[in-house]
């Protein structure tokens, strides 16, 4: 049942906590929904995400391990628990990406060795904290996207970063050089009740911004 309204699904995400466990959702429609994540934007168009989906009882209970107690809740009745990572050498596949581009007749031979002149050498001479850096924003700014796309989908979510990052990237046997922790995400069918739910709220608006002099 997909939520095309666009107001309901920005304004009324919440986080949720307790999930429908009976839900199952497909491989079909996660690749679905990682399909419309990836519109999001990236810093040079670097794409510097990655996602491990934890769906079975046996992932989802490797993932409980690194969780914070307080977050069992979502691990145990989740569909899904979506870790995802920055991945730090996104910058060594930006070449062919852009020569794919150039030779499907995309972009002009002149664009081509602007992007590659002006962005490539950025990564290529920057360090791994700025590397780093850049994955973990465009991982963060992929993780909205998936939330929302989640809701549009029907489903709701739970952002989580109550874990012991130390062991995240070794749970999915990656390197964790190379792929940094950012957040993971619970999805699921809602079955949160009034009493369950928490209800936040925001500073006033009037606080949180200031025309620049
Ligand atoms: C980076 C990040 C980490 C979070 N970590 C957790 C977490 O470990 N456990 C949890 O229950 N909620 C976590 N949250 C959810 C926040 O508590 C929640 O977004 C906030 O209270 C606002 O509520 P709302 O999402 O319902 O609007 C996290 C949110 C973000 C963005």
């Amino acid at each position: 049942m997909k939520n095309n309204d666009f107001t309901d699904v920005v304004q009324n995400r919440h986080s949720v906590r307790t999930f429908d466990p009976d839900v199952k959702i497909s491989h079909e429609e996660f690749k679905q929904m990682f399909a419309e994540t990836i519109t999001a934007p990236s810093a040079c168009d670097l794409q510097a995400w990655h996602f491990e989906v934890a769906d079975t009882p046996e992932t989802k209970a490797k993932v409980r391990k690194y969780m914070m107690k307080f977050n069992y809740p979502q691990v145990d009745t989740s569909s899904a628990i979506v870790q995802v990572f920055g991945y730090v050498d996104a910058y060594k596949s930006y070449k062919a990406m852009w020569t794919k581009t150039y030779e499907e007749g995309n972009i002009t031979k002149e664009k081509l060795n602007e992007i590659l002149g002006t962005f490539l050498p950025l990564y290529e001479n920057g360090d791994y904290q700025l590397r780093a850096t850049d994955a973990i924003v465009d991982s963060a700014l992929a993780s909205m996207q998936f939330m929302l796309v989640a809701r549009n989908h029907g489903y709701d979510t739970n952002p989580i970063a109550g874990y012991d990052t130390t062991k995240v990237a070794e749970t999915f046997g990656l390197d964790a050089k190379l792929y940094v922790p950012v957040m993971a995400i619970a999805i699921g069918k809602s079955k949160e009740t009034p009493e369950t739910h928490t209800k936040t709220v925001r500073y006033p608006v009037e606080q949180i911004y200031h025309f620049a002099e």
